[in-house]
Parts: structure tokens; sequence; C-alpha cells
């Protein structure tokens, strides 16, 4: 789909690595170069012609997001990107929110950034992170959240798509268990946002978070979206110019409204009209296109892996465009460098979910993650690579 919109393809290159970022479109690219070379200008400052260009595509990108995956626009903060997001959640509110009686699940498919955080505030505050159970296909099931719930839980904090694995959660259900039991609610969107629609208000999300330059945006840009009221408790990570009313000498001051008070500083401006392009540009397509696209790329790469000897796949039946393999008796890296051989981009590695090893028993594994610009072609010659696996050794040494 809509590859003449990537000048990247020019170069016959297959690029599989959606997962780690995407290609970034001419529309996209343009609406940063003309915020450069036509209206620069800071934001929430200026009165001439210009600010009020970037002021209005700036603060107008969150009536953007809000469309898009229905939200309030007020509930709309811009961040460097999902880490951040996460971050801010997780030691901007949760630090003041949880207390040492408290519980916080996990699965063990999260990215590190869905982890770590939570170490090291459980490290000062002294709750425990508890780890739902994933079936045999190391996917999440209702169940086995359901079985993990205690008196104690006080957050959910789970990928919506996992990054590895692919393998999408029932979030409005999980929503659903969350609003009864006054659990607080924490999605990393990351991979669902970009790929298939996800909707805040109806799925009973709290908090979730996404980075630009996995759908089609820059990178150094990504969205917190927050339940208003809880931003209403949250703490600014970062203070400084832009997100306050006043301060005085007698050590008092006043924050700006939510959710100007999380952005202190001058944002990445470009970032988030690039951010504002490709969410119009996703729109324009269709989620839904997109997401129905990715699978039917899916079943051809899986139907043609499984007539390949030798290869061992993690997630034949997950929900998204992402396909974890190995071949085997291949490191994982030995096998992405043998495919940049025939100009093929994947990723090899643990994919920062450190603790999946636990539970799939391997480490390392080669990841193709899909986007709407793939093709049947590009999975023709990721398989013909493939076939010639005997040669990797004789490629790679
Ligand atoms: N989180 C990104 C990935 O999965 C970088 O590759």
């Amino acid at each position: 789909m809509h590859r003449e919109d990537f000048p990247m393809l020019e170069n016959d290159i297959v690029y599989f690595d959606n997962g780690a970022t995407t290609l970034k479109s001419k529309r996209v690219v343009d609406s940063m170069d003309k915020y450069y070379l036509e209206h620069t200008s800071n934001i929430h400052r200026g009165d001439y012609d210009s600010a009020v260009i970037t002021n209005e595509l700036y603060d107008g990108t969150r009536d953007v997001v809000s469309h898009f995956i229905n939200c309030d626009s007020r509930e709309v903060i811009f961040t460097s990107g999902t880490t951040m997001s996460i971050n801010m959640v997780v030691f901007g509110f949760m630090k003041y929110y949880l207390t040492d009686k408290d519980e916080v699940l996990l699965t063990k498919s999260e990215h590190a950034s869905n982890i770590l955080p939570w170490i090291v505030l459980a490290e000062e505050i002294g709750f425990k992170i508890k780890y739902i159970d994933l079936d045999d296909n190391y996917e999440l099931t209702l169940d086995n959240v359901k079985k993990s719930i205690t008196d104690k839980t006080k957050v959910i904090s789970i990928a919506h798509v996992t990054n590895v694995i692919g393998d999408v959660r029932d979030i409005k259900s999980i929503g659903e268990i969350c609003k009864k039991k006054n659990i607080i609610l924490n999605v990393d969107g990351a991979q669902s946002v970009p790929h298939m629609k996800v909707d805040f208000k109806d799925m009973n999300i709290d908090f979730l978070s996404f980075s630009g330059h996995k759908m089609g945006g820059p990178t150094g840009v990504g969205v917190l979206v927050g339940r208003y009221e809880l931003l209403e408790k949250m703490k600014p990570l970062c203070y400084g110019g832009g997100m306050n009313n006043y301060f005085e000498d007698d050590n008092s001051y006043e924050l700006k409204e939510i959710p100007t008070r999380f952005e202190a500083g001058t944002p990445a401006i470009a970032e988030v009209i690039g951010l504002r392009s490709a969410i119009l540009y996703l729109e324009d397509i269709g989620i839904d296109n997109i997401h129905k696209h990715e699978m039917e790329l899916k079943k051809y790469l899986v139907d043609k892996l499984e007539k390949i000897d030798n290869i061992t796949i993690y997630n034949k039946n997950s929900n998204s465009g992402i396909i974890a393999f190995n071949v085997d008796g291949v490191f994982a890296q030995d096998t992405s460098v043998f495919l940049n051989h025939y100009k093929i981009a994947v990723r090899a590695g643990n994919h920062c979910a450190k603790e999946l090893k636990d539970v799939i028993g391997i480490k390392n594994t080669v990841r193709v993650s899909m986007y709407l610009y793939n093709n049947k072609e590009d999975i023709d010659r990721l398989v013909e690579a493939l076939k010639n696996n005997k040669e990797i050794f004789n490629v790679v040494l």
C-alpha cells in the first residue's frame, strides 16, 4: 500500500523492522521542513504571524490525537516517546499513589520501559511486582488476569500488543475488570496505536503511551494520554519555563493548566507537527485497513515459513504483523546479518523484553514486523533468502 509515499523504498530494500521504527512519508518530512523553513518560532510565547501558525499547529495536534484515539484534547500530553510517557506515569503519579501494601501486575513479555521503572519505584516504596502467567502461546488470557488479581492489586500495567510475540491483549475486557475493582490500567500502546484501532474511552484505559516514530512520524516525540481526574493528581517530572503561571521569592508558585504543566521548556515542536501529519496520513488510509493488510501479509508469510524445514516460529497465531522466529541452530543475529546481505532489514536479539526468555526458554529471536507499505513481494524475497539458510555461515563468517 502507498509505497510511492516513502522515498526510502526507492532504494531496493525490504524493510521489516517496523517494530523498532517506521519509514517516514514525504508528507511527514515536508510538514517538518515547512516549519523549519517557513515559520520557525517557539510556542506559547510570540504574538507575531509565524508564532500564531506554529501555536495552532502544535496545540491543534492535541485535537488530531484526540480524534484518532478517542480521548479529550486536554488529556493529551506530548512527551519524547513511550519510554518517557511510562516513566511520567510511574514517577509522577504512582510514586504518590502506591504504598508498601500494594501489588502491581505486569507480564514477563513487557518491554524494558514497562518493567524497569516499576522495579526502581518498588525498590523505593516497597510494593510488590507480580507477573501474570502467560499461556502456552506466550499470550495473556483473561482468566490469568482474573486469577492474578487480589485485594492488594492497585495497578495493571501491560502492553496492548507485545513487541516480540505480537499478541493483542483484550484491553477492553481488562479495562472493564479494572474499572469494577478500582485498579488503574496503564497501557503501553507503542506497538498497537500505529497498527489497529485503539479507543481510549471505550477500552476504559487510565493511561496510554505511544511513540511518533513507530507510526510514520519523527523520532523524539510521543504521547501520554491520561484520564483527566488522574492527571490532576500527577506531578510533573520537569519544571521550568512554559509550564508555570508565576513563582515568587517567598517560594510560592502556580503551575499552568493540564496538559501544559507537563511540557516544561521548549518542546519538540517540529516533531509534534510531524506527528500530526503522520496521524492524518494514517486516518486517510484507515487504521482498520492497515491492520487487515498486515494480517493478510502475516498469514502469507507464516504459510511460507512453515514449509521451510528448519525454522521455528514462536507466534504463528498472534493477531498482529509481528513474527518471531529462529533458524534452528543459528544465532538470531547471524540470521539478520545474513538477511542484510539480501537487503532485508529485520531485528534480532531480545528486543528489550529481557524477562521473556524465562517463558519461551530462548533469549534471542529474529523479528519481522510489518507496516502498511510492506507487500507480498517483500515476503517472497525474505522467504527466498531463508530457503538458502544453509548458506548462512558462508555469508556471515
Ligand atoms: N521497542 C522497539 C522494538 O521493539 C525499539 O524494537
